[in-house]
């Protein structure tokens, strides 16, 4: 079983370049089965992660080509054919359910299950299949087997969401690309990931306008062609770094960032007393011991993310004072907490609140992630602690950040993914 292995106690220190939005690549890569030409698409500087490759492995089962070129990938979808998303997958990968859309786009099928993904709390996928049922689609839920079966090609329509769910907006503007009319969907998220789909999807010759907006309209086309494309920088990878500088009392830039996409979080560290300083694409954040925030809430953009609450929780068990944080977005977004206080942080969690009384000092433990970004939360939390840790079930770290170890290695961090017996690097 592989893990972390990791000595805390080290300030981080040094300049780091983020790679791309995991949370953008994986909806455009799902709106690349909307090309039914042969055209190429080539996307730049793709990460090498979890959920990109399971990604991938369901586009070729649907008769996608995807080649790697050096960090690009190389699709071609011409040949795409099959509308069944295989169960094993499908399980793996919450986002999965946004090939809904662009298979009813492509050809007028889908068959998937219920997705799996992150255990943060109850997800239900209400909003998807109320929006693309207005968008024409006849869909068949069978709870029993737990499949979703979808027929007819999507035609415009009104959507309005109930909640401002990212991956439902996704959905829905995928379907409403090639839709017979047009489609408006009201209520939508505003995410940056959404402009980035918004922005792709436009280079291949969609009419999509208003993402970042709660107001999104789409003009349905008649198909899309290739074309090349780089998204965003992942803010939250940027995001996680940065508070790796204000946990461990260092001093961290983030270069090839888009600062406005940080804003909730250098509010709320230069709150906390971290020195903030944004220059064009870097953003420095350079801290002592943080000072307690008396009350975050976790929002849909541009609200504080809830992606970035674990690692955020994990800071705050070190700072002056008293915190309270509430998850608004997902109700069991906690599962770091337990494994925290086992690093000796005082933090007591009433439903979606959680009270962290700042402690002095972290002592290193035997710890296991149980999701992404807690596993994210715990790493922090090993790199200011005293002594060593061990970090288990990394893999759902590794879902959604690139060669952790090294890059925090390069800011002078000690933390080694070690696989079974084989010791990557000692002490
Ligand atoms: C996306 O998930 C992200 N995942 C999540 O990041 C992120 O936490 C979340 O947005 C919020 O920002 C990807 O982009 C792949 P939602 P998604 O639909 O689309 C409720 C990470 O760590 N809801 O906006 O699943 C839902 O239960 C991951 O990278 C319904 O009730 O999020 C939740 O409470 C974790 N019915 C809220 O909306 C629906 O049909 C937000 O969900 C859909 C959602």
């Amino acid at each position: 079983m592989s893990k972390y292995l990791v000595r805390g106690g080290l300030p981080l220190a040094g300049k780091i370049t983020v790679h791309g939005a995991k949370n953008s690549i994986l909806p455009v890569l799902a709106a690349s089965l909307l090309n039914q030409t042969g055209e190429q698409i080539r996307l730049k500087k793709v990460p090498s992660l979890y959920d990109v490759r399971a990604m991938i492995s369901i586009l070729t089962g649907l008769g996608a080509q995807v080649e790697r070129d050096g960090e690009d990938l190389l699709l071609q979808t011409a040949n795409v054919d099959c509308y069944h998303v295989p169960e094993a997958l499908m399980r793996e990968m919450r986002s999965s359910i946004f090939l809904m859309g662009p298979l009813l786009g492509r050809l007028g099928r889908a068959r998937l299950c219920y997705p799996g993904g992150c255990k943060i709390g109850l997800r239900p996928i209400n909003l998807h299949l109320e929006g693309l049922r207005t968008l024409g689609a006849v869909i068949e839920v069978d709870e029993k087997e737990g499949y979703i079966e979808a027929w007819g090609r999507p035609r415009g329509g009104e959507v309005d969401l109930d909640y401002p769910s990212v991956g439902a907006t996704e959905n829905l503007i995928l379907a409403a690309v090639t839709a017979h009319g047009d489609t408006v969907i009201r209520n939508a998220a505003c995410e940056p990931e959404i402009v980035d789909l918004q922005n792709f999807l436009n280079i291949l010759g969609a009419k999509v306008e208003g993402a970042g907006s709660p107001v999104i309209k789409v003009k349905g086309v008649s198909g899309l062609h290739g074309g090349s494309y780089n998204v965003f920088p992942d803010r939250i990878v940027a995001g996680t770094f940065l508070l790796a500088a204000a946990i461990t009392r260092g001093s961290v830039t983030v270069e090839g960032v888009i600062p406005d996409h940080l804003k909730a979080l250098l509010r709320l560290l230069d709150q906390a007393g971290a020195s903030v300083k944004v220059a064009g694409s870097a953003v420095t954040v350079s801290a002592d011991r943080l000072k307690a925030v008396s009350r975050v809430e976790t929002k849909p953009y541009p609200g504080f993310p809830t992606d970035l609450q674990p690692p955020l929780v994990a800071c705050l068990t070190l700072a002056r004072g008293t915190s309270t944080m509430i998850e608004h977005v997902f109700k069991e977004r906690f599962h770091h907490v337990s494994e925290l206080r086992k690093m000796g942080a005082q933090i007591t969690v009433r439903g979606r609140q959680a009270v962290i009384n700042g402690v002095a000092v972290l002592n290193g433990a035997a710890v296991t992630a149980a999701d992404l970004r807690a596993g994210a939360a715990l790493v922090l939390a090993a790199l200011a602690a005293k002594g060593e840790s061990n970090i288990l079930e990394i893999h759902h770290i590794e879902r959604g950040y690139e060669r952790l170890p090294e890059a925090l290695r390069s800011l002078g961090a000690r933390i080694f993914r070690v696989e079974g017996v084989r010791e990557e690097a000692v002490f």
